[in-house]
């Protein structure tokens, strides 16, 4: 944790709570915050600073001023965007988000050159695939958190029908961040033990249908956002991972470079972070059916990607 930085450009609810998550557990040294909307910067900066106080943890909260304030982060977590408004298509809203990340990868190349960048923005696979091309960094510096919310999601979904084993069950969950995302049956364990022991077909297929909608049933209910706690968490176990070299496997979106078949697209797989980012990505064997799922949510992704090529890098 010493003499270590993260930058959070986007400090609506996701960004907020990573920073109050990474501020009263001490993970790393300082935190500064960046968005356009200044005065909510200002309370947020006090109020988790005063967090941290209470938490007896010494990481300093800063608000950036300026692009200069990313200068020296080991890590900048982009939460930036705007959500769907009514009258929005998908692609207006690709667009228009993709736009924001331009203006925030445009700072990060200028003040922190050789910084790891966490992108949360939706549409998530398409913000990653954004964010490289427009930084230009490598792919092991460009990495997406989405799987390890989904995964979470599906954890919960199991407890929930199985009624034990909660903060005992592992699950993973690969491909795009949306409809068609695919959760690894066979690779999901409670206590050790492989769910298809302890579920029928008929349960297992209700819980891979909520973890799909997961997000959406969040959405429904809070009406006004999306959810953050989870998503939060789950961005802040990619810092931990990343500051401290842990060696933990984690569904997180990349981009692949002929894994699982495919070139040129990012989506969710498993991989292993360290302190230069990407570390390696896991190659799970899959069974055909999964790699037909895959494949499907693959396109979905490039349907995106190719809006992007023919509208905005165009
Ligand atoms: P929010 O609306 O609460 O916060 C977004 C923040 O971005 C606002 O404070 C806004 O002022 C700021 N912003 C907009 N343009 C900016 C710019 N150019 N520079 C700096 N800041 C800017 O939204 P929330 O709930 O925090 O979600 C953030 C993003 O993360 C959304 O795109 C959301 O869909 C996505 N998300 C992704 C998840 C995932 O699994 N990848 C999970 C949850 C949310
Ligand atoms: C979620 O899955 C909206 O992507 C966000 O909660």
């Amino acid at each position: 944790m010493s003499n270590t930085k993260v930058s959070i450009i986007g400090v609506g609810n996701v960004g907020s709570t990573l920073a109050y998550n990474l501020a009263t557990n001490k993970i790393c040294s300082k935190i500064v915050l960046k968005d356009i909307r200044e005065n909510i910067v200002e309370a947020m900066t006090l109020d988790i600073s005063q967090s941290a106080s209470a938490a007896n943890s010494n990481t300093i909260v800063q608000a950036a001023k300026s692009g200069k304030d990313l200068v020296d982060s080991n890590i900048v977590v982009i939460t930036a965007g705007v959500p769907r408004k009514p009258g929005m298509s998908r692609d207006d809203l690709l667009l228009i988000n993709a736009k924001i990340i331009k203006s925030v990868i445009e700072d990060i190349k200028e003040y922190c050159p050789n910084t790891i960048i966490i992108v949360v923005s939706n549409p998530l696979d398409a913000m990653v695939y954004a964010a490289l091309k427009i930084s230009g960094f490598k792919r092991n510096k460009v990495i997406g958190m989405a799987g390890i919310l989904d995964s979470a999601r599906m954890s919960h979904f199991i407890h929930t029908k199985l009624g034990y084993g909660a903060g005992k069950i592992k699950s993973y969950v690969m491909g795009g961040h949306g409809d068609d995302m695919v959760p690894l049956v066979n690779y999901s364990t409670v206590e050790n033990s492989p769910i298809t022991e302890v579920l029928s077909k008929e349960e297992i297929a209700d819980i891979v249908d909520k973890t799909k909608n997961g997000g959406l049933q969040i959405v429904k209910l809070l009406e006004i956002g999306s959810a953050y706690y989870a998503p939060a968490h789950s961005t802040s176990l990619m810092v931990k991972s990343i500051l401290n070299n842990d060696g933990e496997i984690y569904p997180c979106s990349v981009m692949l470079e002929g894994e699982y078949g495919h070139q040129d697209v990012v989506a969710g797989v498993p991989i292993k972070l360290d302190s230069n980012g990407l570390k390696e990505v896991v190659e799970f064997e899959l069974t055909a059916e999964q790699k037909e799922l895959f494949n499907k949510s693959i396109n979905s992704v490039k349907e995106l990607t190719n809006v992007l090529d023919n509208k905005f890098f165009n």
